[in-house]
C-alpha cells in the first residue's frame, strides 16, 4: 500500500514538471539508475507519455519514440508494459507496430499479452491483422478495434439518408426531443402524413412508416431532437440484461439489413447507455460478443457513422439505431452559432405553435442567431421579418443564417439595439405585426437586471404592436399571467430546457 501511494505520489510530481525537466533531468535519471531503482521510477515512462503530448516539441517526437521502443525490450516486464500504454499517445507508427508483433511472436506472457493488445487496439494496422490470423494471441476486441480504425483510415462511411427502407412494417421509430414538446411533435407527425404515431411519452414520440421510406422523410420533420429506429428490446428476464441479449439484437438479421441498405462503406456504430454515462466493461463486452455473431459490424466510438442507443424501457432495454450526421441535414443553414442560441427542435416547435397566417410580419425581439425567424420562415405565408438583438455580432449571423437558409422574397430587417428601442427605431406604427416569437435572454448564463421587468416590458410591446388576431409565442421562465387585458392566453405547456423547466406560452391579441 506504502509502495502504490509513493508511486502514485511520484507520478503526481512527475506529471507536473515542465516537458524539458521531465526529459532532461528524469528521463536521464531513470535510465541511468540501477535496475532496482528504475523499477521504482517506472512512473517517468508514464509521464513521459502525458506530458509530451501536451507540451513537448514535435522535433523530439522520435526521439521519445526511440526511448520507448528501446522500453519496449526492458527485462522489466513492468517497464515494457508502461512504455506499452505510452506509445500510443506519441503517436506511434509502422515500426512500432512492427516491434509489437514480434514481442508477441516471441512469447509474451498472458498479462503482457493483454497490454500488447490494448496497445495494438491503438495503432494496429494490416500487420496486426496478420499477425492475429496466425497466432489468434489477442482475440476479438482487438482484431474489431483494429479492423474499424483500418476501415476508417481508408474511407470513412456515412450513413445514407435517401435509400429506401423497403421492410417498413412493424418497425418502430422513437423521435425523442425536450420534454413538453411532445404534442408539438405529435402534431408535425399527422399533418406530415407518412408516418403514424403508435405512443406518445415525455420526451418521446414512436412513430411508424405507412409505407416504404427513407430516413430523409424523417428528417423533413423539424421538432424532434433524435431519431433512433428500434432494432428490439433485449430482455432482463428477472435481473439486468445479459451481453448475449444485446449483441443478438446488435447483430440481429434485421439490424444487418437496415445498416447495410443504409450505410455507404464499413459499418461502424458506437454503443451509448443512454441513461447510465459510461459502461466502459459492457460496451466492451456486447461490442465483443455482437462481433462474434457478425463481423462485418463493427464497434468504433472514434467517428462512426451510426450510434447504438440503449434506452431503458418497461419490459427490458430498447436497443435503438441512431443516424450520427453532423450538421443535422435540417439546419444546413446554421453557418454560425451565438452561445445562448435555441436548440433548434425548440425554435421548429415554436414555429409550429405560432401556425401560419398570410402575409405576415414578424419580429423576433431578441433574435440571437436567428432560428425562430427562420423556422416560421419556412412555414411560409411570412412576408416581412425584423430581428433585433442586444449584440451585434448575434445580428451579423442572424443575417447570414438567414441567407443561407433561402426563405425566397422575404423583406428582412436586422437591428442592433434593446429591443424596447426597436418600435421607434424601424418605425413600426401600433398593431403592424402579425406574430411575435421570441426566446427571451433567461438570465441564467448571463446575468440581467430586472429580468420580470424585461417580460413585462416584453408583454407591453406586443400588446401595442401587434394587430387584433397577431400572436405573441415565447418561453417564459416566470409564473406569471399577462399584465396586458389585450393579450390572451392561448397555450401554456412546461418545457425542459435543459435541465430547467421553463413554459412556452402563446397568447392572442384580442381586438380590444
Ligand atoms: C436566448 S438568446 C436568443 C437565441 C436565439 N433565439 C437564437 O436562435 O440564437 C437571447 C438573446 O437576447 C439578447 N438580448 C438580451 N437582452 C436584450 C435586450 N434587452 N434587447 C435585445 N436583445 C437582448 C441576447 O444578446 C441574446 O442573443
Amino acid at each position: 500500500m506504502k509502495s502504490a501511494n509513493t508511486s502514485k505520489e511520484l507520478y503526481r510530481q512527475l506529471r507536473a514538471l515542465p516537458w524539458e525537466r521531465l526529459w532532461k533531468d528524469e528521463v536521464q535519471k531513470f535510465d541511468r539508475a540501477a535496475a532496482r531503482d528504475r523499477f521504482e521510477r517506472v512512473s517517468v515512462v508514464r509521464a513521459v507519455g502525458v506530458v509530451f503530448p501536451e507540451s513537448g516539441p514535435a522535433a523530439q517526437r522520435d526521439e521519445v519514440r526511440e526511448w520507448l521502443r528501446r522500453l519496449l525490450h526492458d527485462p522489466e516486464e513492468k517497464i515494457r508494459r508502461y512504455a506499452m500504454a505510452a506509445l500510443p499517445k506519441i503517436g506511434a507508427g509502422a515500426g512500432d507496430e512492427a516491434e509489437l508483433l514480434t514481442l508477441l511472436r516471441t512469447g509474451a506472457g498472458e498479462r503482457e499479452k493483454k497490454y500488447l493488445g490494448r496497445t495494438l487496439d491503438k495503432i494496429g494496422g494490416e500487420a496486426t491483422l496478420e499477425a492475429l490470423a496466425e497466432t489468434g494471441a489477442l482475440g476479438v476486441r482487438t482484431e474489431q478495434k483494429v479492423k474499424a480504425s483500418i476501415a476508417r483510415s481508408q474511407a470513412p462511411s456515412a450513413v445514407v439518408l435517401g435509400a429506401e427502407i423497403a421492410d417498413f412494417r412493424g418497425l418502430r421509430i422513437h423521435l425523442r426531443g425536450r420534454a413538453g414538446l411532445e404534442e408539438i411533435v405529435r402534431e408535425e407527425v399527422e399533418a406530415n402524413g407518412k408516418f403514424s404515431v403508435l405512443d406518445v411519452q415525455p420526451g418521446l414520440v414512436a412513430i411508424t412508416a405507412q409505407a416504404p421510406f427513407a430516413l430523409s422523410d424523417i428528417f423533413a420533420l423539424r421538432c424532434f431532437g433524435t431519431v433512433g429506429i428500434v432494432l428490439g428490446v433485449a430482455k432482463s428476464g428477472g435481473g439486468s440484461v445479459s451481453p448475449d441479449a444485446f449483441a443478438a439484437v446488435i447483430a440481429s438479421p434485421q439490424s444487418r439489413r437496415l445498416l447495410g441498405a443504409l450505410t455507404r462503406g464499413t459499418i461502424r456504430y458506437r454503443l451509448e447507455f443512454v441513461a447510465k454515462g459510461h459502461q466502459r466493461a459492457a460496451v466492451r463486452e456486447i461490442a465483443n460478443r455482437a462481433y462474434a455473431l457478425c463481423p462485418q459490424i463493427l464497434n468504433d466510438a472514434r467517428e462512426a457513422p451510426w450510434a447504438v442507443d440503449i434506452h431503458p424501457a418497461a419490459d427490458g432495454e430498447s436497443v435503438e439505431l441512431r443516424p450520427r450526421i453532423s450538421p443535422d441535414p435540417r439546419h444546413a443553414y446554421r453557418l454560425d452559432d451565438v452561445p445562448a442560441a435555441s436548440h433548434p427542435p425548440l425554435a421548429a416547435c415554436m414555429a409550429r405553435l405560432a401556425g401560419r397566417q398570410e402575409n405576415e410580419s414578424v419580429w423576433d425581439p431578441f433574435c440571437g442567431s436567428g432560428l425562430e425567424l427562420i423556422e416560421r420562415t419556412r412555414l411560409g405565408g411570412v412576408k416581412r421579418v425584423f430581428g433585433s438583438d442586444l449584440s451585434a455580432e448575434a445580428i451579423a449571423i442572424a443575417g447570414r443564417n438567414f441567407s443561407a437558409a433561402q426563405l425566397g422574397a422575404v423583406a428582412t430587417r436586422f437591428a442592433r439595439c434593446d429591443f424596447r428601442d426597436f418600435p421607434d427605431l424601424e418605425k413600426l406604427p401600433p398593431h403592424s405585426l402579425t406574430l411575435i416569437i421570441s426566446n427571451p435572454p433567461l438570465g441564467r448564463r448571463i446575468p440581467i437586471r430586472n429580468l420580470r421587468g424585461l417580460f413585462e416590458d416584453l408583454f407591453a410591446t406586443a400588446a401595442k404592436l401587434l394587430a387584433p388576431g397577431g400572436r405573441l409565442v415565447f418561453t417564459n421562465p416566470f409564473h406569471m399571467e399577462s399584465p396586458e387585458p389585450s393579450l390572451k392566453l392561448q397555450s401554456r405547456r412546461s418545457v425542459d430546457l435543459g435541465g430547467f423547466e421553463c413554459r412556452l406560452e402563446s397568447y392572442l391579441k384580442r381586438a380590444r
